[in-house]
């Protein structure tokens, strides 16, 4: 069985004392992890320290960092190198997040770089990929998906294509409360997973865990989650309320 992950994206919100509370009071409620499933936590830079000291010891549970950069050390002020996270203890980072590909415009040539410099420190992506609607609108959604697959992470080795984790994030579903449907999930989860297939062989894809994310929550993460091809999410606003990420938490499959 694949990797099952629940993947909390903070993105740019909580203060500090707003974070370890929210923290405390996941930590505090009943959640059981299998040896297949996972949870992992990307919460902003300042918080990364402060996570993993209160995560310490659990369990199938990770922190991420939600951006680095793509070179190892130098003159690059207010930017955060993977050497960085790597001496915190850090193993995953998000990458490519629709949000960093749109307001500060990270291209798949230079989220290929990033990828690159992750696997060099044996941190795992998390890649984010996606359509916007206007794609979606025309019918062209896979073809778009597959140029970003190709361009960030097919000069990979099957052995390094292993230590990443995908993220379909459809961008229409993101915070929109608009989640696609879980046949549509599906759909596209298996065709990332085929494209994947015809590339590194399916015993390779069928060992990526991908994760779909857009408006998951506890009311829908059963339905979303019980797919063939979904491995998990990728939450946002979901994932700032205890009792919702708890409860999506739970909803991997076992
Ligand atoms: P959302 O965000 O769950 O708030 O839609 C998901 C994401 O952007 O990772």
């Amino acid at each position: 069985m694949r990797t099952q992950i629940a993947a909390a994206n903070w993105k740019m919100n909580l203060t500090l004392q707003q974070g370890e509370a929210l923290l405390d009071a996941i930590i505090a409620q009943p959640h059981s992890l299998n040896a297949n499933q996972q949870a992992v936590f990307a919460v902003p830079f300042p918080y990364l320290a402060m996570a993993q000291q209160k995560l310490a010891g659990k369990q199938n549970v990770f922190v991420a960092a939600q951006n680095c950069y793509s070179k190892k050390n130098g003159a690059y002020t207010g930017e955060t190198s993977v050497e960085m996270l790597q001496s915190l203890g850090i193993q995953y980072v998000v990458l490519g997040h629709s949000e960093r590909r749109e307001y500060f415009h990270e291209s798949n040539q230079f989220l290929a770089e990033k990828v690159n410099i992750c696997l060099e420190y044996n941190i795992r992506p998390i890649f984010c990929c996606g359509e916007p609607l206007s794609i979606r609108e025309a019918n062209t959604q896979n073809a778009f998906v597959a140029k970003q697959l190709e361009e960030s992470l097919y000069h990979l080795s099957a052995e390094q294509l292993q230590q990443v984790v995908i993220a379909y994030e459809p961008i229409w579903a993101i915070g929109t409360g608009k989640t696609a449907s879980s046949a549509q999930a599906q759909e596209m989860h298996a065709f990332i997973r085929s494209q994947l297939a015809g590339k590194y062989g399916t015993a390779v894809a069928d060992s990526i865990s991908i994760l779909y994310g857009g408006s998951v929550k506890a009311a829908n993460a059963v339905d979303i989650f019980g797919q063939p091809d979904v491995d998990g999410g990728l939450v946002g606003g979901a994932s700032l309320v205890a009792d919702e990420f708890v409860a999506i938490i739970n909803a991997l499959k076992k």
